[in-house]
């Protein structure tokens, strides 16, 4: 062949693999496979950020338990008339907090560098949650958003680029398609959802402005469980999504997308908050989960003990990795756009760890063979030279058996962070692994990786 003729052929098909045309439909959406990026960067940072930082009391859920008297929130919604009657004036409104929210120590530039810090390669901002404030000066959210009250500052256009501009971390944006109180939402759900205005006068074209003019990788959607894809419109959104967006050859999406889509159709499946499957699932998995175990905003009640600990993360984060999952922290900024001392610390402790050893983590496979020890103490991740055991014990006798590792196939083990040779030996059906000698205050902690050399 010439190589023009070589040139011409590439450029054919190169056009073939772009032209992948998806139907709104779910039998065309589910084979679109998911953009590669996304399974080896497996670790997120999630930002809970919003007007309910502003009262930042019980839950991001503020104003629905405040406000609906149908909650079946009983106790949470007896708690706020409380709380809004013993310190605020009478009839002062939910919007009133966004005079309140001045974000005058937010600086996307610090948050970049916590959120790189923590070792993640992608973060999902709430970029419109339940309540309906948009943190962009959408247009279709007319004097409910960041632009018009409160801060005066387009968050998710300083948050993108900050993120873009550190590197190595893909954008992701969160968008809830309900808003409790939207007057057109409202007027849907009382004609039991046959009729479609809200999504059609603003969900829908304001989502395609949030991705139109920040280019997300990702599209966390929520606030789906009201009704099914139907009313939604989901398949449609998606096929715009996958054919004719602008990052229609990146964008990774979950699974919130209809009461009848969960752990079933869309991308990766988030499944409940807090997923945390206790057997091997078959697809692409998050386990999106909050440090703070009662909330995702900013809650300033928050006692220590009600927040999760680094063991208690790097425990979590072991059990979703080895499950083929990605694990998606959160933290909740408080009003002024702090991301508290007590969060950064735990998101650089987790940073720190990964450093040592990120290397059985990111870009890393299922261990089709065995996940986890009988114990659940130990936990196995593979890439295609090496087999990798990570344990959140560090035995007293100085040797730990990896039992799902066979000693034949074993060439050679390595500690991650450690430079001593390991000696290793056929356990009772497994390896055993000796130790190295243990240093106080050494930068091995939390969790201890082996790597088998196959
Ligand atoms: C609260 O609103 C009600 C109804 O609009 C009004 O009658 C009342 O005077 C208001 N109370 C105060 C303290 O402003
Ligand atoms: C924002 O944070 C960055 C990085 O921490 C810092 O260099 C910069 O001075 C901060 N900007 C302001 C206005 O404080
Ligand atoms: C919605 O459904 C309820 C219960 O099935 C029914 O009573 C009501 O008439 C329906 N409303 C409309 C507008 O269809
Ligand atoms: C979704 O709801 C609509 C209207 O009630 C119904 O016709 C449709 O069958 C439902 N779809 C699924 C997948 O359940
Ligand atoms: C779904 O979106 C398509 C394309 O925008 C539109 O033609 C259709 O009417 C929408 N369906 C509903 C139920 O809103
Ligand atoms: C390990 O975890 C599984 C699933 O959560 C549980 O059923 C089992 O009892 C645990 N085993 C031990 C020894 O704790
Ligand atoms: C030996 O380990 C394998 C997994 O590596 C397991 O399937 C098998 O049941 C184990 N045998 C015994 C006797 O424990």
């Amino acid at each position: 062949m010439r190589s023009s003729t070589i040139i011409l052929f590439i450029i054919n098909f190169v056009i073939a693999v772009q032209c992948v045309h998806y139907e709104p439909n779910w039998k065309s959406l589910d084979a679109r496979p998911l953009p590669k990026w996304y399974d080896q960067a497996k670790i997120g940072v999630f930002i809970h950020f919003g007007l309910f930082s502003v009262p930042s009391y019980v839950s991001e859920w503020f104003w629905d338990f405040w406000r609906d008297p149908s909650s079946p929130y009983v106790w949470q919604h007896a708690q706020l008339l409380r709380f809004m009657r013993d310190n605020f004036k009478p009839n002062f409104t939910y919007a009133d907090f966004g005079n309140n929210f001045q974000a005058e120590f937010f600086n996307a530039t610090h948050w970049a560098e916590v959120i790189k810090k923590s070792g993640a390669r992608y973060t999902v901002l709430t970029t419109k949650h339940h309540e309906g404030f948009t943190l962009w000066p959408s247009s279709y959210s007319f004097q409910w958003n960041s632009m018009a009250l409160g801060p005066k500052r387009d968050i998710v256009g300083e948050f993108s680029a900050a993120i873009r501009k550190i590197g190595n971390i893909h954008l992701g944006l969160y968008y809830s398609l309900f808003e409790w109180f939207h007057p057109l939402y409202l007027r849907d759900m009382e004609h039991n959802y046959t009729t479609h205005e809200y999504v059609r006068l603003k969900a829908r074209p304001e989502l395609e402005e949030l991705i139109n003019t920040y280019l997300p990788d990702l599209l966390w959607s929520d606030g789906d469980a009201v009704y099914n894809d139907t009313y939604w419109n989901s398949t449609d959104i998606l096929a715009w999504l996958y054919n004719d967006s602008p990052v229609k050859d990146v964008i990774v999406t979950n699974d919130r997308w209809g009461t009848n889509c969960h752990n079933k159709h869309g991308g990766f499946f988030d499944g409940p908050d807090r997923n945390n499957p206790d057997s091997l699932p078959k697809h692409k998995w998050e386990s999106a989960i909050s440090v703070d175990q009662f909330a995702w905003g900013y809650r300033r009640e928050a006692s220590l003990d009600q927040l999760l600990t680094i063991d208690e993360l790097i425990h979590q984060l072991l059990k979703t990795i080895s499950f083929g999952g990605n694990f998606l922290v959160n933290a909740g900024p408080s009003k002024d756009g702090r991301i508290m001392p007590i969060f950064e610390e735990r998101l650089s402790q987790l940073g720190e760890w990964l450093e040592i050893n990120g290397d059985a983590i990111y870009e890393s496979q299922i261990y089709e063979k065995c996940q986890i020890s009988k114990n659940n103490q130990t936990f196995y991740t593979m890439k295609s030279d090496a087999i990798y055991g990570i344990t959140l014990e560090w035995p007293h006798e100085g040797s730990l058996e990896f039992e799902c590792i066979d000693y034949n196939d074993v060439d050679q083990v390595t500690m991650l962070g450690s430079s001593e040779s390991i000696k290793f030996g056929p356990g009772s059906n497994g390896t055993l692994v000796k130790f190295p000698k243990w240093i106080p205050g050494d930068t091995l902690k939390y969790a201890y990786s082996f790597k088998f050399h196959v």
